[in-house]
Order: structure tokens, then C-alpha cells, then sequence
């Protein structure tokens, strides 16, 4: 046995997600999960770092103290729950909180100090697993196309895992072929931001809000004409592109719409962003895999499956893996691929020069 976790902290800012595994060899099984959801304290502070500001080094560090507290309090809760001791533990893989992303510069930003989380916890930490990647001309983004190859190859299949979390990325997995992956835009990021804007809600559960509207052609014309869609990968997005400011800017240039088919357009964006990139990248999907929070929303799944007539489209938990743990499991994979020495880029995704072992470790 050789027991990892993952805590894995995404843009959409809704919580810590804890994720314990046993990687035997090369095989990964979960056992067990815990989800924080993020206090609306911490939740202000980590979305105003997002954006330029006074004193962001200081306020960084006090942000990351809290989020550290609360995952370590997290990762207690968690282990009493399973009966097993900190040391038993071989180590965390702590992706911690992105606050910037600017690949182009060389520049991306997780917070999340990995010292003060070994101290709390016991527990040795591997994090800061995406500057290697750019320090190497990559993207450091995205990650997880390593792992979701590890889990959902197949010899028969041409397969595509799709996340939608924040943001969504695609990872294409064609037999005998070397996995390809990149962002393909805003995930629920922007169905997030107007529904909170319009009614003050978290989220559009089941994408219902977006179900009552009606697609606004000429508004989802303008959405798709932002350069980053016309770009193919190796790319990467993030809060800094796609945000309430990038949305309003938008709507200015049209005239008014009703709010929820201002909705029922972006969840429209983000569906026809993830077909044409799909599209672009693989001849053929026989099925369509989808994790993150984005396959509990019934209308973005239905949606991808009109998109897709010749695909089969369902959630990850049709596999047999929750949809809402693979982020987290794949960074304690990568905390394990990090201690045996596996590079775990992959460069045809990422661009990076060449293979590179990922993160930094600080001993329990
Ligand atoms: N039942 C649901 N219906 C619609 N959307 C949902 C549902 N559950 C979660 N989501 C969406 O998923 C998001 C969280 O997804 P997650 O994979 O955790 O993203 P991240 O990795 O960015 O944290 C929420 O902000 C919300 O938009
Ligand atoms: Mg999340």
C-alpha cells in the first residue's frame, strides 16, 4: 500500500476538495473524500488576488495561512474518518490556490504554503507542481491529461475526458497514440459570475436558469470571436481572459438582453467551445467522459450530447470514478509520480521542451 493525498483548490473558488488513494504500482484506487466548502471570507479575499491590487504579497500570505488551516483541519477531519494515522501517509499533493496565470510571461501563481501544511499536518508535501513545467517553455497547464490517460485508456476506443470545472480541458486518448490535452475555454466560470451577478446564487443548479432562456446568436458570435478560441493548443486560460469585466465588455457592444438568455448563450459557449475544439482535435470520439462539477449540470450534458449524436456522452461515474474526486486524486498521483522520480508533463500537451519530474517537496 502506498497512500497519497490530494487537496485540489480550482478557480470556480467553491471549495477544497480532499481526495485519499492507494497507488499500487500503476494502478490508482480511491478511498476515501472530503469537501470544504470555501468559507465566503476566504473566497473574497482569494478572488480579489485574482486581480492587480495594494500589498497583494502580504495579503497573499495571509490568505494562504487560512486556506492552509482549513485543509489541514480537512485532511484530520478525513483520516479519523478512515482510522488511519498521519504517518501512515507517504505524502500530500497540494495544488494550492492559483492566482495568476500568465503563461506567456512564464508567469502562474499557486498559493498555499506547503510548509505551514506539512507542519499542521505531519505529513511530508509535494507542491508548486507547475513551474518546472513553464521554467521549461511549457504552459504548466494542463496536468491531468497524464493521469486521465492512466485511468481511462482503452485499447478499443477513441476517447476524449472532458473537465469542466472553472475552466474545461480536454484530453484526447487515441490508441497507440501520445495523449493530447489543452484548456478549451470558460467551463462554469462565467455561468457562475452571471448568475451570482443577476441573483446572487453560488450556481445555476442542473443549469436550469440557462434551460428557461433562448441562445442569443448574435451574442454567442461575439463571445467566439475572442482570439483564444481561434487559437489551437498547447494553450491555457484562466480568471485573468474570462471574467465578469470580459463579459460586460462584451454586452456593451449589444443591446440589452434578457439576463437568463444571457445565460442559456454562455452556457452555449461553453458547450460550442468544447465541440469545435473537440472537432478540431480528434477525427473521431466513440466517447466523451466528463468530470468535474460541470457533469451535474443536466442542460450542459444534454446539450453535449445533441452536439455529439455519434458519441457516447456520459460522466466519469459511469467508469466507475465520481466525477467531482478525479482533480484531486490526480494530484496525489502527482505528488506520488514526484517521489518515484516519473516525469509527469507530457510535452505534447503542455509544449514544454521535454519531460520534467513536477513539484517541490517539503519533508513532514
Ligand atoms: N448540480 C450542479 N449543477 C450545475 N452546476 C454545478 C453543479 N454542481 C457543481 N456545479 C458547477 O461546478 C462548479 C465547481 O466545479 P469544480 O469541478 O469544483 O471546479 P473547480 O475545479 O474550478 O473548482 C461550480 O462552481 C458549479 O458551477
Ligand atoms: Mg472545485
Amino acid at each position: 500500500m502506498a497512500l497519497y493525498l490530494g487537496v485540489m483548490s480550482g478557480t470556480s473558488l467553491d471549495g477544497i476538495d480532499i481526495a485519499l488513494i492507494d497507488q499500487e504500482d500503476t494502478h490508482t484506487r480511491l478511498l476515501g473524500t472530503h469537501y470544504l466548502p470555501m468559507p465566503a471570507d476566504l473566497r473574497t479575499d482569494l478572488l480579489a488576488l485574482c486581480s492587480p491590487g495594494p500589498d497583494e504579497l502580504v495579503r497573499a500570505a495571509l490568505a494562504e495561512q487560512h486556506w492552509v488551516r482549513l485543509a489541514a483541519q480537512g485532511i484530520d477531519d478525513l483520516l479519523r474518518q478512515q482510522r488511519i494515522q498521519p504517518t501512515q501517509i507517504r505524502a500530500i499533493g497540494s495544488h494550492g490556490q492559483t492566482v495568476r496565470h500568465h503563461p506567456a510571461q512564464g508567469v502562474t501563481i499557486q498559493i498555499g504554503n506547503a510548509a505551514l501544511l506539512a507542519e499542521c499536518t505531519g505529513i511530508s508535501v509535494v507542491s508548486d507542481f507547475r513551474r518546472r513545467d513553464l521554467a521549461a517553455g511549457g504552459q504548466g497547464a494542463p496536468l491531468v491529461p497524464a493521469f486521465h490517460q492512466a485511468l481511462f485508456a482503452d485499447d478499443n476506443s477513441q476517447r476524449a475526458i472532458l473537465n469542466i470545472g472553472g475552466f474545461s480541458n480536454l484530453t484526447l486518448i487515441e490508441p497507440g497514440k501520445q495523449v493530447y490535452g489543452f484548456d478549451c475555454g470558460p467551463g462554469n466560470v462565467l455561468l457562475d459570475a452571471w448568475i451570482q451577478h443577476q441573483q446572487g446564487l453560488e450556481f445555476d443548479r442542473g443549469g436550469d436558469w440557462a434551460a428557461s432562456g433562448q441562445v442569443q446568436p448574435i451574442l454567442l458570435k461575439t463571445l467566439l470571436g475572442d482570439p483564444f478560441f481561434l487559437t489551437q493548443g498547447p494553450k491555457s486560460t484562466g480568471r485573468e481572459l474570462f471574467n465578469m469585466r470580459w463579459l460586460s465588455q462584451q454586452l456593451a457592444k449589444l443591446p440589452a438582453m434578457m439576463p437568463e438568455d444571457v445565460q442559456a448563450t454562455l452556457l452555449e459557449l461553453t458547450a460550442t467551445s468544447i465541440f469545435d475544439a473537440l472537432q478540431a482535435a480528434q477525427d473521431r470520439t466513440d466517447e466523451l467522459l466528463v468530470c468535474g462539477g460541470g457533469a451535474h449540470n443536466r442542460t450542459l450534458m444534454k446539450r453535449l450530447a445533441e452536439l455529439l449524436p455519434a458519441t457516447r456522452v456520459a460522466s466519469t461515474e459511469a467508469y466507475g470514478i465520481s466525477p467531482d474526486w478525479i482533480e484531486a486524486m490526480a494530484f496525489a498521483w502527482l505528488a506520488h509520480c514526484c517521489l518515484e522520480g516519473i516525469p509527469a508533463n507530457r510535452p505534447s500537451v503542455t509544449g514544454a521542451r521535454g519531460p520534467r519530474i513536477l513539484g517541490a517537496i517539503y519533508p513532514a
